[in-house]
């Protein structure tokens, strides 16, 4: 048998990619669950929070346990689940300090309504209300439950209390829930708790900062069916505005359309052309500290778009294009205080020389650049390889890496630079 010739493509293909990005490693994370409906998604995300380098230890409360099988709950995170307060198996060593112990970190997800008003009060009567009393770190709760339940005052009071007590209370998404009734009480998306997990483990660096993000494509209309785009994925910008975000910034992300699903920021600002981008983020920098112009923003755009379809008639056809506004330049010259500008570039070779010579024409802070045709770099995959150039000329080369991970990268380079003197 001849074997596949396999090509640098290949290699780095979405399928053979290996996990780069392993945040919570040597991190434990004792995961809570307790009787609501969302569970099995909580056992899912669990699995999602183990893909991201953390040990789990699972703890159930005896309800959960009514809901989803503690032999499938194991099998499903692959490690021995905690039931009981009086276990004659684990008595020597007193489970609920024992289990308290080994984490660093503690959710509970779904979090029911009982479960709530029972933490609320310090009630300790079984293994998971008792852990939680003797654990001394981050604990963050995921309420999940019908509307109603959600909005009652009683529900209302032990979540305020638990705020009170210095615990993380996520809020709920809104939607149709299990019970088929609207409105408040969903598990959030994945990204959300990823991201209430992350920032429970990171320094709050950013904190207080106002920094505006953008990603993805432009579109630019010929006529109503069809658009000059590019293959920006969103992965880059919106990695970006998740780890500033993780770094407790106040994010408002601009975004072309892409097919990921959003992170967990507070404003997100859709838009389809350069022209909207240069809209939305002009008129959003005045009050921003930090702007990183991740999207891959049309340089040229049809001089004029065509109201019908088309025709296929002619033999050959000609689109006038018209060269579309320098985002980052005009970012720059209107640049009245002390912001941190940033720009991205994709480049096709001479990575180095180009993208100094870009930070050197445009006037930015930083200027990230890429070689989209490098292997494991650029557009629509997972991982890139950048250069952060600065305004002095100094260059920092990164590896290999998942965009996640290069975001985090590039912000401690922000926060070395621009926000504070020394960073540990
Ligand atoms: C099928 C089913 C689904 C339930 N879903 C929820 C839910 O999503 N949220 C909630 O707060 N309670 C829900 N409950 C009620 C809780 O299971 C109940 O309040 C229980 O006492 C919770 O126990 P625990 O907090 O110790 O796990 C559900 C009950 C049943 C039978």
């Amino acid at each position: 048998m001849i074997a596949e010739k396999q090509t640098s493509s290949a290699t780095y293909s979405q399928e053979n990619m290996p996990d780069y990005y392993r945040p919570l490693e040597s991190r434990t994370v004792l995961t809570g669950f307790t009787g609501g409906i969302a569970l099995c998604r909580a056992v899912d995300y669990s699995r999602k929070i183990i893909s991201l380098g953390a040990g789990i230890i699972p703890v159930m409360t005896r309800h959960a346990a009514k809901l989803v099988s503690p032999v499938t709950m194991a099998a499903l995170t692959g490690k021995k689940v905690h039931m009981e307060l009086f276990s004659l198996e684990d008595a020597a060593s007193i489970p609920h300090i024992e289990l308290a112990r080994s984490a660093d970190l503690f959710l509970v997800m779904p979090a029911t309504a009982n479960f709530m008003a029972k933490a609320a009060s310090g009630l300790a009567d079984d293994l998971l209300s008792t852990v939680l009393l003797a654990f001394e770190g981050p604990v963050l709760f995921y309420p999940s439950m019908n509307p109603s339940m959600y909005s009652n005052p009683v529900t209302e009071s032990s979540m305020r209390r638990l705020r009170e007590l210095g615990y993380t209370v996520v809020d709920p998404d809104q939607g149709k829930t299990a019970c088929g009734e609207k409105g408040r009480g969903r598990l959030p998306s994945w990204p959300a708790v990823r991201q209430s997990i992350l920032k429970a483990v990171t320094p709050q660096t950013l904190k207080g900062m106002k920094i505006l993000v953008s990603a993805g494509p432009t579109r630019e209309p010929l006529d109503p069916v069809r658009y000059i785009s590019n293959r920006s994925s969103g992965r880059m910008g919106y990695a970006m505005a998740e780890s500033a975000a993780t770094r407790g910034a106040d994010v408002t992300l601009v975004t072309g359309p892409v097919s990921i699903q959003a992170p967990g920021v507070r404003d997100i600002c859709r838009v389809e052309t350069a022209a909207q981008m240069a809209d939305a983020v002009l008129g959003r920098s005045a009050e921003m500290d930090v702007i990183v112009m991740t999207a891959a923003v049309a340089d040229y755009a049809p001089c004029q778009a065509c109201d019908t379809k088309i025709k296929k008639v002619e033999d050959k056809l000609t689109v006038h294009l018209k060269k579309t506004q320098d985002i980052l330049a005009e970012l720059v010259n209107r640049r009245t205080r002390n912001q941190v500008i940033i720009g991205f570039c994709a480049e096709t070779g001479d990575l180095e020389a180009r993208t100094a010579e870009k930070i050197r024409n445009k006037g930015a802070d930083l200027m990230v650049g890429n070689d989209v045709t490098m292997p494991g770099a650029g557009f629509d995959v997972q991982t890139n390889r950048v250069i952060v150039v600065s305004a002095d000329g100094s260059v920092e080369t990164l590896p290999m890496m998942d965009k996640r991970e290069v975001a985090e990268r590039i912000w401690y380079i922000v926060e070395k630079q621009f926000i504070r003197s020394s960073v540990d």
